[in-house]
């Protein structure tokens, strides 16, 4: 008789984004006249760049004439994506070479599927909130026990809370992987340089590997702020970094992401001996993956011109400028209010105690504005709530005014 793989039955609720999907399709349904503003899901809104869109045309056509014509690529990405995508990290101080890099379709897939390289008695170590995915496909794969209390056995959380600037401490257990997020989602909070060097140094020491989600790194406005984990010396050594084209570069939709695997990460295999990690994800990729279509790489690799640059630049600054009309709109109406800044995210507290999830059932039911319950995101989210700056101007003010001025 088949079996299914139990630990998908430890897995609590349904994955949070379809949940607020489901909620909010009800209330729509129920009323139609209704303008709903949706600034939940962190999904970009603005079209595709021309450089971007361009890029892609000629793509297509070239995959219309028989000279030009492309099939299988590389499963790692194509060299035209690879080298611009080195030379970037170059330019931001971090030193990774085009045959550490892997492009893929989405770093929710990447931030999913690297843990199968891993041994299943690997103690993990998360944040919490955290971006569910971690902790979702760590259950899937049976490295924890059923959930109690809204977390799981096994599992190392390490609360990320105003209260100690998001800035998460050293496990006081012995852990292995270690998931990091800066910019943070959801708490849109970063990293300090020291901070990554005590877990760059930690990682070192206790043999341990830090899986650096960096998907947000566009978004950084204050100058001197870690955009990528290579820039801490010896992280080459501890850390596999994963970025995203998703926000980005508008690309939610057509899907392309990067995760870098430098070559001189180790991990001990059973016998207690040294084997490359790298060798293990390229193993990985090349059996399960066939790589990202040709022209979304061609696409990819025009927001690395200076035309692109710049397009993608103007989509990140308007994303940011709502950021702020959020961020500022709150603060104004006596909201606590934290993110924002540095990221495409506002973690505010809720008023008055409120829980996350009654807080969004009076947002979507008062004023129709979506957001994403905190709580969600983990039990020390509770309490907190987060509102995407992914939305079109004249929405996010409306939304801003109808909190200000029409929530009970
Ligand atoms: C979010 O809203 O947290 C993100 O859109 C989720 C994702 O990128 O998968």
């Amino acid at each position: 008789m088949a079996k299914i793989n139990s630990n998908y039955q430890k897995l609590q609720a349904g994955y949070l984004f379809p949940e607020i999907g489901k909620r909010v399709r009800a209330y729509v349904a129920e009323h139609p006249d209704k303008k709903v503003i949706r600034l939940g899901i962190g999904d970009v809104v603005l079209p595709l760049p021309a450089p971007i869109l361009d890029a892609m045309r000629a793509a297509v056509e070239e995959m219309g004439k028989v000279e030009t014509f492309k099939g299988y690529g590389p499963e790692q990405g194509y060299d035209f994506l690879l080298n611009p995508i080195s030379a970037h990290f170059k330019s931001q101080g971090a030193e990774v070479a085009p045959d550490e890099i892997f492009v893929s379709d989405g770093s929710k897939c990447d931030t999913a599927n690297i843990q199968e390289i891993f041994d299943v008695d690997n103690v993990i170590a998360v944040t919490d909130p955290v971006y569910p995915v971690y902790v979702d496909t760590n259950v899937m794969a049976g490295r924890t026990t059923e959930a109690a209390g809204g977390r799981y056995g096994k599992l190392v959380y390490m609360p990320t809370t105003a209260e100690n600037g998001f800035d998460p401490e050293l496990p006081k257990v012995k852990t292995d992987i270690i998931y990091l997020c800066s910019p943070n989602n959801p708490t849109g909070a970063v990293m300090s340089r020291a901070s990554l060097e005590k877990w760059v140094k930690y990682a070192k020491a206790n043999e341990a590997i830090i899986l650096f989600d960096a998907a947000y790194e566009a978004f950084i406005t204050e100058p001197g702020l870690v955009r990528s984990i290579y820039e801490i010396p010896g992280a080459r050594e501890v850390a596999i970094e994963f970025r995203s084209l998703s926000k980005t570069a508008g690309f939610t939709g057509t899907r392309c992401a990067y995760t870098v695997v430098p070559k001189d990460l180790k991990a001990r295999n059973a016998a207690g001996d040294f084997a490359s990690v790298h060798a293990l994800w390229n193993r990985r990729q090349t059996t399960k993956f066939n790589g990202v279509s040709y022209p979304i790489q061609k696409a990819a690799a025009a927001i690395f011109t200076p035309e692109g640059a710049k397009a993608v630049k103007a989509n990140v600054d308007y994303y940011m400028e709502n950021a702020r009309i959020i961020r500022e709109g709150l603060k104004s109406a006596d909201y606590t209010v934290y993110g924002g800044v540095n990221a495409p995210y506002i973690w505010l507290k809720t008023p008055q105690g409120m829980s996350s999830w009654d807080f969004f059932d009076n947002l979507l039911s008062q004023v129709q504005v979506v957001g994403t319950p905190g709580s969600g995101f983990g039990s020390c989210g509770e309490g907190y709530f987060r509102l995407s700056a992914f939305g079109i101007r004249e929405n996010v003010i409306e939304a801003v005014e109808r909190i200000r001025t029409r929530l009970k």
